[in-house]
């Protein structure tokens, strides 16, 4: 691990005792300060203290908010609820992954500008399909109208 990255994580350090909240909002540093929660700061972090690796990875896991990979600069995520499921989500996913070149499991390209992430259920059903963009919420949006904001994104 780099000098400066290590810092940042002795920093984070201090002032942890461990205890279930106390690792949640650790790992929330970790994310706010990498962008994500990197394998490598759970290790350094379960080395320094008393709690396993295990535990931290278990937390991470277990929550959505919670990333082990980077994560592109926009954030798109579409819903896979039943009922944007029903009204076309899984072609409008299918024209981002093409868009985008993602292959296999693959949820971020490779240039780091994009993350397509799907979820359930938003909670917006009368609109579906959904498309989030970057926080932004777009409701009947067609596989052609998705592209078209990828598009006007990278202009
Ligand atoms: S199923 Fe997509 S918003 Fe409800």
């Amino acid at each position: 691990m780099e000098q400066e990255q290590e810092k940042k994580l002795e920093t984070i350090l201090d002032g942890f005792n461990s205890g279930d909240e106390n690792i949640i909002s650790v790992l929330q540093h970790i994310q706010e300060t990498f962008g994500y929660v990197p394998e490598e700061a759970v290790h350094w972090f379960a080395e320094k203290t008393t709690v396993p690796a295990s535990k931290f990875f278990g937390i991470t896991t277990f929550y959505a908010q919670f990333h082990l990979h980077p994560r592109g600069e926009n954030i798109i995520t579409a819903c896979c609820g039943t009922v944007c499921h029903v009204k076309g989500a899984d072609r409008m996913i299918s024209r981002l992954r093409t868009e985008l070149s993602l292959k296999g499991d693959q949820d971020t390209t490779r240039d780091g500008m994009f993350t397509l992430e799907t979820v359930n259920c938003v909670g917006a059903c009368s609109i579906a399909p959904i498309l989030i963009v970057n926080e932004k919420v777009h409701g009947n949006v067609t596989p052609d109208q998705a592209v078209k904001k990828i598009k006007s994104i990278r202009e």
